[in-house]
């Protein structure tokens, strides 16, 4: 097998020494680690190594390997996808039949692998409405899973189920974290995923040997630690009570909040504010339209344009609510109570916030420290 390393393959692709090292820094950024760990994410990718990956696509529509194949920063992603091995990738590996089989078993029976998977799984009586090579996907899954040092569930489909799991549910369909319980699973979903997102948790994999830290829906808080809505552009709109009421009306011109056009954005944990997609050109709120909340689990039974329900996430009230005056009050009373109430409310959802964010003493223990 070839032993390749990042910088090297950066060297081949015309990439500078100062990009390949604005890259880790930028990976250092999207993992919301401290910048000083840049120089260890650095040297793992600068390792003569490289990790095999076995992606496996199952009930699915492909969404997620074309978002993988139009990333067009190849010089970068690329760099990441060079220090893989994508041993068998059925859409996009060059054999094909018995040749391409026989890859995958051979990386099977070496273990040590990265198994990726994409789209649902159906089951039961419904099991072999998706099969590959005349095995069904729970077959693949299971033999594939064995010997894998981890899991890797991309998209909405492999980490909740997706629209094949979308009520009626016609395949009795499910998802990989419900197979599999004998191996670290990390859900990225989406729909589809963010690439980035892959990228940086293949990143953090390859520095410090595991993964990322994970909410309880298996999902890297380093993405999906915040809400949609606490990230928004649009926000001081929905706090102003500005709202988009029709397609196209002047609140739609102006950039308004699209709450009442059913914007799952406070209900929904995902990076898209910060790291948006196609490189950063765009994310759907951006574009003048609302989250719909791919990144949650049964998104498409949530009806795509009904109201998203505002007390789903809302902070316990664990503090005394502020009592309102009966008497009148000057305006400067009025604007200690003002604040008292911004500073009550604002600090809840500071708590919130933090409860799911990365804190700098939460990073992982530097590899050097490991040793
Ligand atoms: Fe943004 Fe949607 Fe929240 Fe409005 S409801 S602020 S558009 S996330
Ligand atoms: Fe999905 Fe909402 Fe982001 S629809 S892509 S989680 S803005």
């Amino acid at each position: 097998m070839l032993e390749i390393n990042a910088q090297e393959t950066a060297k081949v692709k015309g990439v500078s020494r100062r990009d390949f090292l604005k890259f880790c820094s930028m990976m250092a950024g999207v993992l919301a680690l401290p910048h000083s760990y840049t120089n260890y994410i650095e040297q793992a990718l600068a390792a003569p190594k490289r990790l095999p990956v076995i992606w496996l696509e199952l009930q699915d529509c492909a969404g997620c390997t074309e978002a993988l194949l139009r990333a067009t920063q190849p010089t970068v992603s690329q760099l990441v996808l060079d220090v893989l091995s994508v041993d068998y990738h059925e859409t996009i590996m060059a054999a094909s039949g018995n040749l391409a089989e026989e890859a995958k078993e051979a990386t099977i029976k070496a273990g040590g692998y990265l198994l990726v998977v994409e789209g649902s799984i159906p089951q039961g009586d419904s099991e072999f409405y998706c099969t590959v090579g005349g095995k069904s996907a729970m077959q693949l899954l299971n033999e594939a899973a064995a010997n894998a040092v981890a899991v890797v569930a991309v998209g909405n489909c492999a980490a909740f189920g997706g629209w094949p799991m979308a009520s009626p549910n016609p395949t009795n369909a499910t998802y990989v974290s419900e197979l599999i319980k004998d191996k670290p699973v990390m859900n990225l979903p989406g729909c589809p995923y963010n690439p980035v997102n892959l990228t940086a948790a293949v990143v953090h994999f390859l520095t410090f040997g595991e993964l990322p830290a994970m909410d309880d829906l298996h999902r890297p808080l380093f993405a999906y630690g915040a809400r949609i809505h606490d990230n928004c552009p649009r926000r001081g709109h929905f706090d102003a009570g500005e709202f988009v009421v029709d397609w196209g009306d002047e609140g739609h011109k102006r950039g308004w909040c699209l709450y009442k056009m059913g914007c799952k954005g406070p209900v929904t944990f995902h990076n898209c504010p910060a790291v948006e997609y196609n490189d950063g050109t765009n994310w759907p709120i951006k574009a003048g339209h609302g989250c719909v909340g791919c990144s949650e689990p049964g998104f498409w039974d949530l009806g795509i344009y009904n109201l998203a329900d505002l007390q789903q996430y809302a902070p316990p009230t664990t503090f005394a609510p502020v009592q309102l005056p009966t008497q009148k009050i000057d305006p400067g009373t009025a604007g200690v109570i003002g604040a008292v109430a911004g500073v009550a409310v604002g600090a809840a959802g500071v708590a919130a916030y933090q409860a799911l964010s990365k804190k700098d003493e939460d990073a992982p223990t530097p590899p050097e420290e490991k040793k």
